[in-house]
């Protein structure tokens, strides 16, 4: 198999990190231009980063194409990260697509066929692939093939494209909304977790570094703490919190600079955004702390049940300020506490969340 070298579709995004280190990127272009690159690069998700390391190694020793792989979790932990870095390690061009970008069935077909040898074909937000075009994906992954039709009605003729084998990655912020063939298809899938403090802090770190804004040891476990368990979220608000640090300090971030910018930002100590708050709030005052339908709570926010259960709920989960029940969700003592409410006597502890290990 010819090994190509890795082509990056937001290539002009990381071409960014060399020419415009700091200045004039959109948000998009600044996460890109600070992700790793290599599975030494990558801080945290330690396991899944061994075991791609010796299926991404066998793949070469052997000279097939890696398996497809399936990764999922909330937004902002890898996904796509860990795509380039697979690419990037394998010597492969990657592809990047989404599920809702594949529309029709002309650009699956254009997509799988532009595939070289052993290329890796990544597809995020995969949940949102329309039926149809999802089951015309099941050949491509299986048996590396594409069935084309040309012309209609009793004339057409069925053609069978044969395509290199390739591997799909894949990334979902929704596993349970994949169906059961479509998941079956994939050799692996992972969770991502959210990271642990002390990954965060050297992701902080590191970000500084590239970016050569100085940074002490609190300004890095302040952004750190309030970035929910987030790289994403952390080199979001790194950029901010460089810009209080300039504009109020002397450029220099510290743990005073990082809390005071990071307070004015309206996240709070635990990481909670307005948004979460308002989350929260909805459910403690306005639902008596639940149980209460995630609609109600939509409704009652303006905002997109979506938005609420991909990006709200599983930090909230995690750190045990609501919890799940079978008749809707349901604030803890921890959420009540949050917000400055006390809790009645029938809200659950969420005493088993591991927030303590986290933050
Ligand atoms: N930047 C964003 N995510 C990262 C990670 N996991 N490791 C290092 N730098 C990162």
């Amino acid at each position: 198999m010819t090994r190509k070298k890795h082509i990056d579709i937001v290539r002009d995004e990381d071409v960014a990190r060399e020419v415009s280190p700091v200045e004039n990127q959109t948000d998009r272009a600044w996460q890109a231009a600070l992700r790793p690159r290599t599975f030494d690069e990558y801080i945290g998700q330690r396991d899944l980063i061994e075991n791609l390391r010796v299926s991404v190694q066998a793949a070469k020793q052997g000279g097939w194409a890696l398996d497809h792989f399936l990764f999922a979790g909330p937004p902002g932990l890898g996904k796509t990260t860990l795509a380039h870095v697979i690419a990037n390690e394998l010597g492969v061009n990657l592809h990047v697509s989404s599920g809702p970008a594949i529309d029709h069935k002309g650009k699956l077909a254009s997509l799988l066929t532009s595939l070289g040898p052993g290329d890796a074909l990544f597809i995020d937000e995969i949940h949102r692939l329309n039926p149809v075009i999802e089951e015309n994906l099941y050949p491509a992954m299986e048996d590396f093939r594409f069935d084309v039709f040309i012309g209609d009605g009793p004339h057409a003729k069925a053609m069978t494209m044969q395509l290199p084998r390739f591997t799909l990655l894949g990334a979902t912020t929704r596993m349970g909304l994949l169906s059961a063939p479509l998941l079956d298809r994939f050799g692996f899938h992972w969770q991502l977790r959210y990271y642990e403090l002390p990954d965060m802090k050297a992701i902080v770190q590191r970000s500084a570094r590239l970016i050569d804004v100085p940074i002490d040891d609190d300004g890095a476990t302040e952004i750190a703490r309030r970035s929910r368990g987030t790289p994403r979220i952390a080199n979001r608000l790194l950029r901010r919190v460089r810009d209080f640090a300039k504009v109020e300090g002397d450029g220099t971030i510290d743990g005073t600079i990082a809390a005071s910018s990071l307070d004015r930002l309206a996240v709070d100590h635990a990481g909670l955004d307005a948004l979460d708050r308002a989350y929260l709030t909805v459910i403690c005052e306005r639902f008596d702390g639940g149980p209460v339908g995630i609609e109600a709570v939509a409704a009652s926010l303006s905002e997109e049940r979506g938005t609420l259960e991909e990006v709200v709920e599983p930090f909230l989960l995690q750190v045990g300020m609501i919890a799940r029940t079978p008749r809707g969700r349901v604030a803890t003592a921890a959420g009540f506490s949050h917000i400055g409410l006390v809790a009645p006597t029938k809200a659950p502890t969420g005493g088993n969340s591991p927030q303590g290990r986290l933050f």
